[in-house]
Parts: structure tokens; C-alpha cells; sequence
């Protein structure tokens, strides 16, 4: 008997009780959702949830001209780096960068091992040292962590110093481990599902997120 764990258990975890949020995932998350239908909804999902992910960060404040007069304007403060985890969290960055077009986009390649589960680093972009402001990292799925932490670590130690991370679905289990190793990194997802199988994957969740993006599917 698994005992349901609720969002609010976690203090660093925002999960979105918006009705289009979770009308999408549900759909997202259906077996029989095709890869199109899918990448439609990863990207749709992610404006949603980046623009409640966003919604602490600092303005500026300037005046300019409409056609009728000077007026008070804003714009975003702070200068945003994107860190897509390859392949997956590629699905999220077109529709990060519609709304934070001044972004820049940093790579990053994490797999995890089918047997051990861990993470396995293959591909940085990342420059020696950041100068962006706030971070805002991109990956459909947190399961046991691995990537996630890893990611986080590889950014902190490019001086990185606030980090955002944006998923669609999380297991407990990596939440919880999230806040043992980064307690400074708010966790912003659409759904928080039951637990982690024998396999690490997410229960009920999606299967494997990557795959269904880009069709790899092994049917
Ligand atoms: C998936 C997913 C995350 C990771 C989550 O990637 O996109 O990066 O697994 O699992 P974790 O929290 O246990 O680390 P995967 O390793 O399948 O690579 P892919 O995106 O290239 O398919
Ligand atoms: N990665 C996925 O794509 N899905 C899972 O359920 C776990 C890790």
C-alpha cells in the first residue's frame, strides 16, 4: 500500500492546479497520444508553466511613448539563461523562448542509464562562467533526480545563482531528493504522480517522455 503524497508536503515544490494544466497533462499522458499531438502539448504545457515560473522575477521601470502620450512601461530585469536536458527537455524550449525571447540557451546532454539509473553527462554547452542572472532549467520529467541534480550541480559550479526548474511530471522521490540537494531550487510541474517503479519510472506518469517526442517509441 503506497500512501499518496501531497504537494504541499514539499516547500519548494509549486505544482499547477490550473484546469487547462491539468485537462493537457491528462491528455499528454495518454497512452494513445501520437508524437504530434504530444510536442503540441509539451510546448503548450510549458508556456503555462513557465509563465507561472516567471512570475517573481523583477521588472524595470522606464517611460515611453504610446500614440497619445508618455507613459509608465516595464520590462523583465533580470537577463534569463534556458538549459534544455537533452532530448527531452528540447520539447519545452521553443515555447520557453516565445515568452522570454531575450533568452539565451544553454545545451545540455544527460541520459540515464537503462541499468543503473544514473545519469550519464555527454554534452555541454554551458560557458566557464554564467552571466545570466536566473536560470530557468527545462526537462519534461524528474523521476529519481539524477539528471535534475546533476544539471543543477553542473550550473552551480558555473556560478549560476538562481535556478528555476520546469517539468511536467515528478515522482515524490525526486522532489524529495531535489530538496535535500538543492533546497534553493523551486520545482514549478503540472502534475506530482504517485511514485517510481521498480524501473525509476514515473507511476502513472508518461513512459519515456524523450521517446515520444521524437517517435523512437520501440513498439
Ligand atoms: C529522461 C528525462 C529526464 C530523466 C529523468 O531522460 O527526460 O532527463 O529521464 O529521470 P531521472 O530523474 O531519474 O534522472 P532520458 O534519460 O530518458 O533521456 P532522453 O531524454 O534522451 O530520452
Ligand atoms: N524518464 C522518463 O522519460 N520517464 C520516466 O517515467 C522516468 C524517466
Amino acid at each position: 500500500m503506497v500512501a499518496l503524497i501531497e504537494a504541499h508536503s514539499f516547500p519548494n515544490l509549486k505544482v499547477s492546479d490550473h484546469p487547462l494544466v491539468k485537462h493537457k497533462v491528462s491528455l499528454l499522458s495518454a497512452r494513445e497520444t501520437e508524437p504530434q499531438l504530444f510536442r503540441a502539448l509539451v510546448n503548450e504545457l510549458t508556456v503555462l508553466l513557465v509563465y507561472e515560473a516567471t512570475r517573481e522575477v523583477g521588472l524595470n521601470t522606464g517611460t515611453y511613448e504610446t500614440p497619445m502620450e508618455t507613459t509608465v512601461g516595464y520590462e523583465i530585469a533580470p537577463s534569463i539563461g534556458l538549459v534544455p536536458i537533452l532530448r527531452a527537455g528540447l520539447g519545452m524550449v521553443e515555447a520557453a523562448q516565445g515568452l522570454l525571447p531575450k533568452s539565451t540557451v544553454y545545451h545540455l546532454g544527460i541520459y540515464r542509464d537503462e541499468k543503473s539509473h544514473l545519469p550519464v553527462s555527454y554534452y555541454n554547452k554551458l560557458p566557464a562562467v554564467f552571466t545570466d542572472d536566473v536560470m530557468i532549467l527545462l526537462d519534461p520529467m524528474l523521476a529519481t533526480a539524477g539528471s535534475a541534480t546533476a544539471a543543477a550541480s553542473t550550473l552551480k559550479q558555473c556560478g549560476a545563482k538562481e535556478i528555476i526548474f520546469v517539468g511536467i511530471i515528478a515522482a515524490p522521490e525526486g522532489v524529495q531528493r531535489m530538496q535535500e540537494e538543492h533546497a534553493d531550487i523551486k520545482l514549478h510541474v503540472a502534475r506530482l504522480d504517485r511514485q517510481l517503479d521498480e524501473n525509476k519510472y514515473i507511476r502513472p506518469g508518461l513512459g519515456d517522455a524523450g521517446d515520444r517526442l521524437f517517435g523512437t517509441l520501440r513498439r
